[in-house]
């Protein structure tokens, strides 16, 4: 059994100045549930790890539910008639994702799983040709960006090698700055087809300046797609005006859609119906209203549904809409103002107890450089060994990246400025001062 929790007149200063933080910016925590902790003395955990996968709403069971239950009385009558039909579910998705992205709905979709998408804009977007053959990507990429990308170049019977340019930051730093990502596109951007980056990098929680990116490596005449995994959800995102070429996105981390949960797709206006453009089709690619005509020949529409191969899986959208919705009804303005108010109590936690300690906070302290995530390196012992003591004894869930990164996520939505006090207690009880 764990502890009840103390007594205010038991707390610390440091926590009862969490707990009146709380009161004062209380988020979304209700609207979630949150796992009991194992170890600790407080009943749930302090759940850090959003950046991971986000917790579950404490609408989606029933949303699921219900779409189960159409299946059970309509049987196959459900692709019309069920409450919410199933031949244009997908399209319930649309309006909301893109207004979380900054996009049209023309440009939106949600579909199969990221990497997987990325494969397929990368069917369409990455056409080598000539000297211009280069991947650009970050040589911190999360590895199925960095197997994705070397996979194309092979496709197109490139040698990987060469091929793909990994970004590297300056030495003796952690992250890429967005000014050497410009310095190598103003030289080599005449060698590149293809700039492919984390808008928020994965290890290190840096948000690169999107527009800036962007911009460059178009004006070098490359096309640029943006892997979102990490920013959907988590920054605010215009794609559409910031003239993306296009982007990809998972739902299990910051949109708590659940494990493996659907992905999303976008696709800029400008290449929307070119025929030029190859792409892989199967009969979602078609025009909906041709859809059983059972024609041989395909009719796409100039939307970036024409990217849709397969009849999505219901009941994985289920969780998407739900937690769309309340996206949209809390607002990414909101949330990025929480945001920057719950991070930035955090790294001050984070500074006083890494002072002394082999700890080092490696995401970039300029909040415009970073989302809500800050990656800490160890400098003793393994990653993986510290958040199993964090999690076993004080119910802290982080997550480790081997072999010296532990991240830390207050979630805008449902983390609370307690669990940030917890985690800086936390690591204080866990990590030795250097001697
Ligand atoms: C930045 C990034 N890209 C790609 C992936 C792989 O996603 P999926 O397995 O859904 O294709 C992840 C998963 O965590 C990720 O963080």
């Amino acid at each position: 059994m764990n502890a009840p929790h103390p007594a205010p007149s038991h707390l610390t200063a440091a926590e009862a100045e969490a707990r009146q933080l709380d009161a004062a910016d209380p988020g979304h925590r209700h609207l979630f549930h949150v796992p009991p902790a194992e170890g600790g003395r407080f009943p749930e955990v302090a759940y850090l790890a959003g950046n991971s996968l986000g917790l579950q709403p404490r609408a989606t069971r029933d949303e699921l539910l219900a779409d189960l239950d159409a299946w059970r009385q309509l049987g196959v009558e459900g692709h019309l008639e069920a409450e919410r039909p199933w031949l244009p579910y997908h399209e319930l998705l649309t309006a909301p994702a893109a207004r979380l992205v900054g996009a049209l709905p023309a440009e939106t979709v949600v579909m199969n799983s990221l990497t997987v998408n990325l494969h397929l804009l990368m069917v369409s977007f990455y056409r080598p040709a000539g000297r211009r053959t280069r991947i650009v990507i970050e040589d911190a990429a999360f590895p199925s960006d960095s197997y994705a990308v070397r996979s194309q170049a092979r496709f197109h019977g490139l040698d990987p090698d060469s091929t793909v340019v990994r970004l590297t930051p300056r030495p003796g730093e952690d992250a890429l700055r967005t000014e050497d990502v410009l310095d190598y596109l103003a030289t080599e951007g005449d060698r590149v087809a293809l700039v492919l980056l984390g808008g928020v990098n994965y290890l290190t929680g840096e948000l690169l300046d999107i527009p800036a990116v962007t911009a460059a490596g178009r004006a070098a005449g490359a096309v640029v797609g943006w892997d979102l995994a990490h920013a959907a959800g988590n920054v605010p995102l215009a794609l559409h005006d910031w003239d993306v070429d296009f982007a990809a996105w998972c739902s299990y981390k910051y949109l708590n859609s659940g494990p493996g949960a659907l992905a999303g797709v976008f696709v800029h206006e400008r290449h929307l119906g070119d025929p030029t453009l190859p792409r892989f089709e199967g009969w979602w690619s078609t025009e909906a209203s041709t859809r059983f005509e059972m024609t041989p020949v395909s009719r796409p529409p100039a939307t970036v549904e024409a990217w849709q191969i397969s009849n999505p899986p219901i009941f994985a959208m289920g969780p998407v809409r739900t937690s769309l919705e309340l996206f949209d009804s809390v607002g990414m303005p909101a949330l990025r103002e929480r945001s920057l108010r719950l991070t930035g109590y955090l790294e001050r936690l984070l500074d006083e107890v890494t002072a002394g300690r082999p700890l080092t906070v490696v995401t970039p302290r300029d909040p415009a450089r970073r989302g809500c995530q800050l990656s800490v390196r160890i400098g003793a012992g393994s990653a993986n060994e510290l958040t199993k003591r964090l999690r076993h004894e004080h119910g802290v869930i982080a997550d480790a990246r081997e072999p010296d990164v532990v991240r830390f996520t207050p979630v805008p939505l449902y983390s609370t400025y307690h669990d940030c006090w917890r985690v800086a207690d936390a690591l204080a009880a866990s990590v030795e001062k250097n001697r």
